[in-house]
């Protein structure tokens, strides 16, 4: 059996060291395909593999007719939109993602942005606290939980939303406020922390209604996809409500114009990074490679995600 690691990101040294120890055990062949430049690359390289492991690379119905052995991909991270699911089932290749692995970095992020902001992107001037702010987290899964504890332990008060997380004791066991529609949770957050996944549901969620109904000096933190922001409406948000603030890790596709237009009230990261921290990649990337060789080997499919 062959499992390739094909990540146009480069991953932590350890990261590839552990995967490597991990298949090797198994008895199988890793290869690496890193730091690649061009999609063909990828295409001559998942050939013969048994297995694939990526982090955003994008995994089209193109590679997948390319992949003639495959049998498991592993998204060694929390999103999978960059799989065509429909394209790998139709084929009966499991796809599973690793999720939790990588969420405290991200949540580490997300914070790091809210503090980022405050302070004026630490430029002259006076800043505010976070301390006393009220924190949206919209989605309460592995990330927004994280971000929801450190905005506890800097003095915030934290509110939640979560179509898919009904019980309210689930919110309580955490000290934070269960919110019950997204308007009621963006009309109440000082600061809105966006961790939902890009579906066909969520993309272009977020828009002019939503945000416009946010408290004075609001400012919205997107470390999840840029996909679900209505950039329309976020543009014009932003040109009407001159106390509003916008920062994500993913920019968006009109982001110089918000930079242009919106100067220090906006911010975004150069590329993204999230979940690029040494520990983030060692984490993923050794859960990935257990996946893979639990199915290869036992057919275990905990986290697969095209059922
Ligand atoms: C994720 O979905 O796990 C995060 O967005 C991080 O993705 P990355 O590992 O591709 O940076």
């Amino acid at each position: 059996m062959k499992i390739l690691v094909a990540t146009e990101k480069p991953f932590a040294r350890k990261a590839v060291e552990g995967i490597g120890a991990i298949v090797a055990e198994a008895g199988y062949e890793v290869v690496l395909l890193e730091k690649y430049t061009d999609k063909a690359q990828l295409l001559e390289a998942v050939v013969d593999v048994d297995g694939l492991i990526i982090r955003s690379d994008k995994v089209t119905s193109e590679v997948v007719d390319a992949a003639k052995n495959l049998k498991i991909v592993v998204r060694a991270g929390a999103g999978y939109d960059n799989v065509d699911l429909a394209a790998c089932s139709a084929r009966g290749i499991v796809v599973m993602n690793t999720p939790g692995q990588n969420s405290n970095a991200v949540a580490e992020l997300a914070i790091g942005m809210m503090i980022f902001m405050a302070r004026n992107k630490f430029t002259p001037g006076t800043g505010t606290e976070l301390k006393g702010k009220r924190l949206g987290i919209h989605a309460y899964g592995n990330v927004g939980r994280l971000v929801g504890r450190c905005g506890k332990a800097l003095g915030m008060e934290v509110s939640a939303y979560d179509p898919f997380i009904t019980d309210a004791a689930y919110f309580e066991a955490e000290g934070v406020r269960k919110v019950d529609s997204v308007e009621e949770l963006y009309s109440t957050a000082d600061y809105v922390s966006i961790h939902i996944p890009a579906t066909p549901q969520t993309k272009g969620s977020i828009g002019y209604e939503l945000l416009k109904g946010m408290p004075k000096g609001a400012t919205i933190i997107n470390t999840a996809r840029k996909e679900v922001i209505d950039e329309a409406g976020l543009m014009q948000v932003l040109t009407e409500r001159e106390d509003m603030k916008y920062a994500t890790d993913v920019a968006a596709e009109c982001q110089v114009e918000l930079d242009e237009k919106f100067g220090k009230r906006v911010f975004a990261t150069a590329k993204k990074m999230g979940a690029e921290t040494a520990e983030a990649n060692i984490n993923a990337g050794l859960a990935a490679a257990r996946q893979a060789v639990g199915y290869l080997k036992d057919g275990i499919t905990k986290f697969q995600v095209n059922k």
